[in-house]
């Protein structure tokens, strides 16, 4: 392993010379520089503003928005959730969701928000679609037109030529609150077959051949007779469908007097409900006027919708005019209980392709019924854009994805897998979507104890796969809210369970010691989401995904695990995808406008246990794109392969997708991979190579993006366990290319002074980076010709305007070698001891529980320390403390008399002090800008001779002060640890010019 205060070249000594250094950047760079340094509004994180509806006080929103301003933040987007509070305290009839005091807190908000003016930009304002979710509407009848509908079976079973005489089966299910009226869709009897298991639970295998339509055979009275055939064995199951209202209404209610009910997502009739309920019951002139100039979003969340079998009124025609088909000759295969299917057909291949024609159905209606007039609705009247959460259905979520405005994903459901991301990401890429939003840091029993690096380890991930905007889960109301008896106070989602878990974290805010440091992490985000909105995203290969889901967990063939180690980046492409204008192919590029994939990857369908199935259109649309010189890579045997759809199955179409595929097999641009693992052989056959070569596998991840002659890289160490320290080759083209690192936390910029560049004009740079650290990269034209550092002996090496420089913390003599041929010989020595500061005083301010829920006094406590240092919560009676420790400790440093050209320094190391919360470093009464995943620090341009004082603020959670304080909801958590541990120590170096 390297050195580990090596892994990060000075910042702080470039920064001191900035403005001298800056004249060596060329003009391009400089310009990124400024806004990248002070990123602008509209690049800098959000939050999850939760309100408890119109019960609020404008006077303290106000303060609000300039705390959360001040705090470095963009904007905010309202959301009424109140989770930990009953609605019924929340006065839902005169305060709820979309009554007058709401509207009105709304209108002052968006006044002060519009008006706000940092660098001539407003504050954002984005508005959640209605209360809480699923999108919903006061007042809709769960029996009426809009609202969310379903489909519910009876069965009755009768035996061969046996007699069922009596009423309809009834729904086997309960109604949902509210909803009256069920109507029979209809009715059928189907065959049971004799190999089906008479078990309890076990699904039912019907003769898919067998269906008799026995709708008209019901009385006026609602009562059937009906003789079962005698010529087969086994018995007769006489289904009964049912549609009804779901009931469903938004999470944690009641949010308003009348109630509200979740819209029907499938129809127009249900969107429009929305629309309408805002034009008639919220939008007044003064409201449209200022949602207009601020335009932000309107926010959907996730599709958390709930129903045995969705359905919507016009489904059936809908699904005919489709699939060619009547979706009732295959409704048994649809019916769910419990999310299980209940039964299934002999012909199980007809089974899976009745259910993908149904979501395939689903999946159209969600977009052209609900997001496009939404959309369109949103941008009309409000001159809003819609982002929403498109995911959470078996629907094709990438195709939701690629038409909205911002699609957004989440951290929470998403962990795990980072190919969560990943496809939402390249669905909003392939239309040219420049943000790529996520719903930020909820973490389940998370409250009160996030930490600003598990912030950072959950979500630097993400920027390395095109998420741009996070929006940060979030800032609660900080006024009074009834139902709230528990210091500090009213938060959304904690805790939880009547009172008994911590619930949801975060609740940021200024009650939290953390949110002292707060501007540095925003600024991190906001520089991070400026960078990775410049150029436009690039991949290496596109993986084709039969179903288009999001945040399924599921990954890439190959490429999840194996490819993206190698240095492969790729995106998902669904079939939605291929049918769009910019599916074009240019010099082997698909879509050459947007992600310019260089391959494409076919594979069987994971959500089908591999099944190779494909769609007649499919199979005829890759082969025209690999007809236009597109790599295909076709992944192992295609001879026994089915079409997509039941309709496609019973028409044909397998033999013809068969003959496709075939056919496709033969062109030129196109190859069959025997296995997953010949995929890179068969891509290296055709020609394509990674974009930027890793000399070794690595947990590695970068996302690329182009701009004219710029080339930007997000890299991200993608591992917990795993740092990154090994060569890459990034790709050149022309001789004179540089590199340029900009740095999240310090704002700064440098050219990199030590690579190589190869005879083929590549350029090779070493990426050393701590587990899930980032780093920003742009390679660019250079301005004149640089002498740069191929190799040195020494650990590091940096560039000032007077030259190169290189650094050790050892003696010794060193030889750099210049890539104008010079090799250089230095000699350093005297390099004073490593220093461990052995004396501390620590002042500890503790934030407590006051008089009332909102209110926290604070305490203060003072500490003499000595090291090793032992962190606060284990010392006696400071367990409980919650709050800011400062630690201030001393050291002398004698006067050194260097050979001219060297110059002194130093490395603060400060042992896992990311973990309590969040630090701030001073040098002499001067602030460090400091990666809170980093324990080695740059002091260097702080230092001077004689005595220098070290001031380390630890700010931590509350949780440990909430474990005592509230011991019912935070009792049962594991207490963190706060404050400094271990051995802090100074580690002198020489840099020495060179050159
Ligand atoms: C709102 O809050 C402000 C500041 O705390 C207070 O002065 C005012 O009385 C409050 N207004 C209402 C209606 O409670
Ligand atoms: C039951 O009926 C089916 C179809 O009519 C037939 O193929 C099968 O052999 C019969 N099985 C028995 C046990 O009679």
């Amino acid at each position: 392993m390297h050195q580990p205060w090596l892994s990060h070249l000075p910042w702080l000594f470039l920064l001191s010379s900035i403005t001298s250094a800056q004249s060596l950047l060329p003009p391009q760079i400089q310009n990124l520089s400024t806004s990248f340094t002070t990123p602008p509004m509209h690049t800098r994180p959000l939050f999850r503003w939760w309100w408890p509806h119109g019960l609020v006080n404008t006077t303290t929103l106000l303060s609000e928005i300039d705390t959360i301003t001040s705090a470095g933040f963009g904007g905010a987007e309202i959301n009424d959730v109140h989770h930990s509070t009953p609605g019924a305290l929340l006065d839902p009839e005169d305060h709820g969701w979309g009554s007058k005091p709401w509207v009105d807190a709304v209108i002052a908000v968006l006044e002060q928000a519009t008006s706000t003016n940092v660098d001539g930009e407003r504050f954002r304002i984005d508005l959640a679609i209605g209360p809480a979710w699923p999108a919903a509407v006061p007042g809709l009848s769960p029996d009426g037109v809009g609202s969310a509908k379903e489909v519910v079976q009876g069965t009755v079973v009768v035996g061969v030529g046996g007699v069922f005489e009596g009423v309809v089966p009834k729904p086997f299910s309960r109604k949902g609150d509210g909803v009256e009226v069920e109507s029979l869709l209809a009715l059928q009897a189907w065959r049971v077959d004799s190999s089906s298991l008479p078990l309890l639970g076990a699904t039912v295998k019907l003769d898919g051949e067998s269906m008799i339509d026995i709708t008209n055979l019901v009385d006026g009275k609602g009562k059937l007779r009906w003789k079962a055939p005698a010529i087969a064995n086994g018995t007769w199951n006489i289904i009964s469908y049912w549609t009804r209202g779901t009931g469903q209404q938004p999470e944690a209610g009641p949010h308003t007097i009348p109630t509200s009910y979740v819209i029907d997502h499938f129809s127009k009739a249900g969107t429009h409900a929305v629309s309408k309920y805002w034009d008639e019951h919220i939008l007044n002139d003064r409201l449209k006027a200022l949602l207009r100039s601020n335009s932000g979003s309107l926010f959907e969340d996730s599709l958390e919708l709930e129903a045995s079998t969705f359905w919507t009124p016009d489904l059936a025609t809908e699904f005919r005019k489709r699939k060619g088909y009547d979706i009732l000759t295959i409704l048994p295969l649809l019916l769910r209980e419990r999310r299980r299917p209940i039964f299934t057909f002999t012909n199980t291949d007809r089974s899976s392709g009745a259910t993908n024609d149904y979501w395939s159905v689903i999946s159209a209606l969600t977009i052209e019924h609900h997001i496009l007039p939404l959309q369109s609705w949103a941008k009309t009247t409000l001159n809003m854009t819609l982002r929403a959460q498109p995911y959470g259905l078996q629907t094709e979520s990438m195709a939701a994805a690629s038409v909205l405005d911002i699609p957004e994903g989440e951290s929470l459901s998403f962990k795990g897998n980072i190919d969560n991301y990943r496809s939402l990401s390249s669905a909003g890429h392939f239309t040219n979507r420049n943000i790529i939003s996520s719903e930020s840091g909820a973490f389940a029993n998370g409250a009160y104890s996030t930490t600003f690096a598990k912030m950072l380890r959950a979500l630097n991930p993400a920027f390395a796969v095109g998420v741009n905007q996070h929006v940060f889960h979030g800032f609660s109301y900080t006024g009074t809210v009834p139902g709230t008896t528990a210091w500090p106070g009213f938060a959304a989602f904690s805790p939880l369970n009547g009172g008994r878990s911590p619930g949801y974290g975060e609740n940021w805010g200024p009650g939290m010691p953390m949110w002292r440091h707060i501007s540095d992490l925003a600024v991190y985000f906001a520089r991070m989401q400026y960078f990775t909105r410049l150029g436009t995203p690039k991949y290496d290969v596109a993986f084709f995904t039969q179903k288009g889901y999001i945040g399924s967990g599921i990954g890439a063939t190959w490429l999840s695990k194996d490819g993206v180690r190698r240095g492969w980046n790729y995106g998902f492409v669904s079939p939605s995808m291929l049918g769009l204008k910019g599916a074009v192919v240019k010099e082997g590029r698909l879509a050459p406008e947007g992600p310019g994939y260089g391959a494409l990857i076919v594979d069987g369908d994971p959500f089908a246990d591999g099944a190779k199935v494909l769609s007649q259109e499919m199979v005829g649309r890759i082969g025209e794109l690999a007809g236009e010189g597109l790599r295909v890579v076709v992944v192992g045997g295609w001879s026994n392969v089915s079409a997509y759809g039941y309709g496609e199955r019973s028409g044909g179409g397998s033999a013809e997708v068969a003959s496709g595929m075939t056919g496709l097999l033969g062109l030129g641009s196109v190859r069959n991979a025997a296995s997953k693992d010949d995929i890179e052989m068969v891509l290296k056959e055709l020609g394509l190579r990674p974009t930027v070569e890793y000399l070794k596998p690595s947990a590695l991840m970068y996302h690329h993006r182009v701009d004219k002659n710029m080339d930007y890289f997000t890299l991200v160490a993608s591992s917990e366990k795993e740092g990154v320290d090994h060569d890459v080759i990034f790709p050149a083209k022309r001789p004179r290319t540089a590199l340029f690192e900009f740095d999240p936390w310090s704002g700064g910029v440098r050219q990199v002074t030590s690579y190589n560049v190869q005879d083929d004009g590549r350029l090779r740079y070493r990426v050393r980076l701590k587990p899930l650290q980032t780093r920003l990269l742009i390679l660019a034209p250079e301005k004149g010709s640089s002498v740069f550092i191929i190799s040195t002996t020494a650990h590091g090496s940096g560039r000032v305007e007077h030259g190169l420089h290189i650094q050790s913390n050892k003696d010794g003599e060193f030889t750099t070698t210049l890539n104008n041929g010079t090799a250089i010989s230095t000699i350093i020595e005297e390099i004073p001891k490593p220093i461990e500061l052995a004396n501390w005083q620590m002042n500890l301010t503790s934030y407590e529980p006051g008089p009332s829920p909102m209110e926290t006094i604070f305490k203060t406590y003072t500490r003499n320390l000595t090291s090793p240092l032992i962190p606060w919560s284990l010392l006696p009676n400071l367990a409980a403390i919650s709050g800011i420790g400062i630690y201030t400790s001393r050291f002398s440093l004698q006067p050194q008399s260097l050979p001219s050209g060297q110059t002194p320094g130093a490395i603060l190391h400060i042992p896992s002090i990311g973990e309590s919360g969040s630090f701030r470093l001073f040098v002499n009464g001067k602030q460090i800008p400091a990666d809170q995943l980093e324990e080695d620090f740059d002091i260097g341009v702080s230092l001077g001779e004689g005595e220098n004082e070290i001031n380390i603020e630890v700010a931590s959670t509350l949780l440990n002060r909430l474990r005592v304080s509230n011991e019912r909801a935070f009792g049962k958590t594991r207490a963190q640890v706060y404050g400094l541990r271990g051995i802090v120590r100074v580690v002198p170096y020489v840099r020495a010019r060179v050159g």
